[in-house]
């Protein structure tokens, strides 16, 4: 089966192409093809993802990707004889692409002189994410589905990052993978395999944090959430604070790790930074609470303050690496000790670690050696980091097992900004 996958759900445009060999439950996955165009130069001067830039930037960006994907699987046909955009089509794909202008104008260009890609289905996500970027994916899927034949299959992309954690590399020749233009192979490996259900699963993004019962594909129930900011927010908002570029999540994390001062600077300040340190401590919100919920705000409000009441003093460039340790040890101190305390109370068997904050070196660690500690006939399975970010490997991942209920009959699609795991 081949599955093309576009995810348009924030501010990465991302289409893959893959092919399954074998059986549904262990299959051989190949990628043929796996693009990514990120927006974040355009919404960091903003310090955050702007829902209308995002969605001019997918409509340019979209076809241009389409065809560097297919181009990279080997299906790219363009002829100018072809044309398969004959009046009544014409008609129908302008009412699709109706609010997608651009996008529409591109189509008619480029779309109509392609040859029919030999691909099964199309698989789009259809949320949650920011409604107007999504409905780019979407109506673009129905636009080609239309074109093409084939049906659709809709995708929620938090079940998309579940997937991303399951995926391994197979093959010793497969490294050089990146560039993701030569083919792959990925394989999911289950049975005397890495992971079993009941599994458990830590979602972190920039939008969303959950605790999922994953029963079998398919099968979820949210156990616990954010109440206020997602965790990749939180490190967005507080790397703000520390006067770090948006997204700062990552340069915060990294100046975490840095470990080589200057050793002048470091001799002068020393009293001074052991004095700096005793105070800077930040909450764990919610960390006993008798649920699986998360707050992160507080944090946010308790670096505020920290940066109000010493800043002078110490001056931020002191305070900056001190600061984002302690943060990010709050953060990860209460997303590993609820997850653990839910993988006891429901007795998984495996524990799955995903979504762009999944990328942190902290948590990453912290939890696995939490697994092992408290939780030792538990696997753990993480996202590669290649796959922690938005792409759309996962959406045809996670449309291959949910093939039987691919749609013929598109009309009712529609965009889902809320849409939640269940
Ligand atoms: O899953 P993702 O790519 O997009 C969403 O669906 O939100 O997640 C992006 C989030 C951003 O908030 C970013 O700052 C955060 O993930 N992030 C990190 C790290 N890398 C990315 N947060 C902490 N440490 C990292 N190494
Ligand atoms: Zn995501």
């Amino acid at each position: 089966m081949r599955i093309l996958a576009i995810e348009t759900s924030c501010d990465e445009t991302a289409i893959a192409i893959i092919e399954t060999v074998g059986k549904t439950k262990t299959p051989s996955i190949r990628v043929l093809a796996n693009k990514i165009s990120s927006q974040v130069k355009i919404h960091a001067p903003y310090g955050g993802v702007v829902p209308n830039l995002a969605k001019r930037e997918h409509q340019k960006n979209i076809i241009p990707i389409l065809l560097q994907a297919l181009n990279d699987a080997g299906m790219l046909k363009k002829d100018l004889r072809i044309t398969n955009y004959e009046l009544r089509k014409k008609k129908k794909i302008e009412k699709i692409l109706e609010r997608e202008q651009e996008l529409l104008q591109i189509f008619k260009k480029e779309i109509i002189h392609i040859s029919k890609p030999s691909i099964d289905a199309i698989a789009v996500t259809i949320g949650p994410g920011l409604e107007p970027a999504l409905w780019v994916g979407i109506n673009f899927a129905k636009a080609l589905a239309y074109v093409w034949n084939m049906p659709i299959i809709p995708v929620n992309h938090m079940e998309g990052h579940i997937f991303s954690a399951l995926l391994k590399k197979s093959g010793k020749d497969n490294f050089q993978i990146f560039p993701p233009s030569i083919q792959k192979k990925i394989k999911i490996r289950d049975g005397e395999a890495n992971f079993q259900f009941p599994m458990l699963a830590l979602l972190v993004s920039g939008g969303h944090t959950e605790i999922v019962l994953v029963r079998n594909f398919g099968k979820y129930k949210i156990l616990g959430e954010t109440l206020d900011d997602a965790a990749g927010e939180a490190f967005d908002k507080v790397a703000r604070l520390l006067g770090l570029p948006y997204p700062g999540g990552p340069q915060l994390a990294a100046f975490t790790e840095m470990k080589t001062r200057n050793p002048k600077h470091e001799t002068r300040n020393k009293f001074q930074i052991l004095n700096l340190k005793s105070k800077i401590k930040l909450p764990r919100s919610m960390i006993n609470s008798n649920n699986f919920n998360f707050s992160f705000s507080g944090l946010k409000t308790a670096v505020l303050y920290l940066i109000r009441d010493l800043e002078t003093k110490y001056g931020i460039e002191i305070m900056r690496p001190l600061i984002a340790k302690e943060f990010q040890n709050a953060v990860v101190d209460v997303l590993t000790s609820k997850t653990i305390r839910a993988a006891k109370q429901y007795k998984t068997k495996s524990i799955l670690l995903g979504g762009g904050v999944a990328a942190n070196n902290l948590l990453r660690a912290e939890l696995a050696q939490k697994i092992k500690k408290e939780l030792p006939n538990t696997s753990f399975n993480v996202s590669l980091l290649s796959l922690t970010g938005d792409n759309a490997l996962m959406i045809a991942v996670a449309a291959f097992f949910k093939n039987k209920k691919a749609m013929k009959h598109v009309s009712s699609l529609k965009a889902e900004g809320q849409l939640r795991l269940m």
